[in-house]
């Protein structure tokens, strides 16, 4: 009707003629249009101004609602809430700490998650908090621990230097006590075979745990027959202060190296990349995060490198060539005797450990260290038996320069 009545009036406009009631009529609809229009933006305003559903969490905020979620929720976490760092349970809400020291390691990410979430680099490159670096050491187990009294004191009194990480079988439900440096550092784990890929699954589910925490720099895998070969001060100083990872990596032309090598892979992986290595890593932060990031060659592991392929003997070895940047020594610091052939190195017993055989593993070997020379080639040592935790609490004290 409007309408119409506009055209009218553009119509008698144009044509030059001028009527009056035209005009009245005109101007009254157009009255009537404005007030409508008006009443309707009013109403929309006042709906807008008072709505409850756009501004939820103003409303909701003064009924304190768990927000950051409480660790005792029983509910899952979904995604959004993995960005949020472990233990948010301060009632101040988040603090710095929270990211650079998470006390709470327990969480329910899938591993696609947490290595996702592990992946993150501070695109700040100051810190800004007076960061210490901390070695992490992480234990691939199957949840029992022989030798964790000599850890302990290998531990004792160098709070803040280290962090400690546990993979246990799943169903490894015993908690050690809470004096115990691995109270509570068990981390969500799953079911490990032997040469399996898994095996690997549960070394990047260790190192990714281990990057949550942002003042770890270096990453060590430990078994639960490895044992320390010097104090902790010496242990941490050859880490940190190190150029290099330790990620044992090699050219063996022998059917038990390259012949292990599946024509399947190519082109991600051909030959010539392809190499060996000792399984007990160390890695620098750099490294860790290639290595939980890494979506092209873990796949093509995982498919192709299955028994008589190894994938924890090859799959990191030959990472580190193909993202390693020069930064890797090529070497293992966990000493281990294979000179009796077999699947399994050679596991020492009561017997075997004495002081000169402990020394001959401290300084028998010359190696380069940041482009010297050095006598400490190794840090840690395997396998050694439980029977031998007896020894070594008796030689260690006075030999490594701590207390038990
Ligand atoms: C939590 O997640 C697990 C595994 O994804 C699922 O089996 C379980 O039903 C979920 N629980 C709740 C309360 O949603
Ligand atoms: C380690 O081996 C790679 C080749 O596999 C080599 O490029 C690199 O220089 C070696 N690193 C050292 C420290 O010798
Ligand atoms: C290591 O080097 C030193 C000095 O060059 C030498 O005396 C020693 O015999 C070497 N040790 C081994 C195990 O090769
Ligand atoms: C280690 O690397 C740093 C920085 O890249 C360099 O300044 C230093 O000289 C290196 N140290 C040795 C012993 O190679
Ligand atoms: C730790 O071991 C080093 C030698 O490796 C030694 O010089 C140092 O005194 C030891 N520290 C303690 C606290 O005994």
């Amino acid at each position: 009707m409007k309408q119409g009545k506009l055209t009218v009036v553009v119509k008698e406009l144009s044509s030059g003629h001028f009527h009056v009631k035209t005009l009245i009529i005109f101007s009254l609809s157009m009255l009537v249009f404005i007030f409508v229009l008006g009443m309707l933006i009013n109403d929309r305003t006042r709906k807008f101004l008072t709505s409850d559903d756009l501004f939820p969490q103003l409303k909701t905020f003064p009924s304190l609602s768990p927000w950051p979620p409480s660790t005792h929720c029983q509910c899952n976490f979904s995604l959004s809430s993995h960005l949020l760092p472990l233990s948010f349970s301060n009632p101040r809400g988040l603090l710095l700490k929270d990211y650079t020291a998470p006390k709470e390691l327990w969480h329910s990410m899938s591993d696609e998650e947490l290595f996702w979430q592990a992946s993150m680099v501070p695109h700040i490159v100051e810190y800004p908090y007076n960061r210490t670096p901390k070695v992490a050491f992480m234990f691939l187990t199957k949840g029992r621990l022989p030798f964790a009294p000599l850890w302990e004191s290998f531990f004792k009194g160098h709070d803040g230097f280290y962090s400690v990480y546990l993979h246990a079988a799943p169903d490894f439900k015993n908690e050690p006590p809470e004096s115990s440096v691995f109270h509570k550092r068990k981390i969500p784990s799953q079911a490990v075979e032997w040469g399996k890929p898994t095996m690997v699954d549960a070394e990047r589910r260790l190192l990714a745990n281990a990057l949550l925490d942002f003042s770890n720099e270096r990453f060590v895998l430990l078994s639960e027959s490895c044992i320390p070969l010097f104090n902790f001060t010496t242990v941490y100083s050859h880490l940190v202060n190190s150029n290099h990872s330790f990620v044992s990596s090699f050219d063996d032309p022998r059917n038990v190296g390259r012949g292990r090598y599946n024509k399947q892979m190519w082109p991600t992986v051909t030959l010539s990349d392809w190499r060996k290595g000792s399984q007990w890593f160390e890695v620098h932060r750099k490294l860790a995060i290639e290595i939980v990031s890494d979506p092209t060659y873990y796949p093509v592991f995982k498919d192709f490198c299955l028994p008589p392929c190894y994938t924890d003997e090859h799959y990191l070895a030959t990472l580190v060539t193909k993202v390693g940047l020069g930064m890797n020594s090529n070497r293992t610091i966990t000493w281990v005797d294979w000179s009796t052939g077999g699947p399994h190195p050679t596991t020492f017993v009561r017997k075997d450990v004495t002081e000169s055989f402990l020394n001959r593993l401290r300084h028998g070997f010359n190696c380069t260290y940041n482009g010297g020379m050095s006598s400490i080639c190794h840090l840690f040592a395997r396998k050694f038996h439980p029977s031998t935790l007896e020894p070594l609490l008796k030689i260690a004290p006075a030999l490594f320069g701590f207390n038990t």
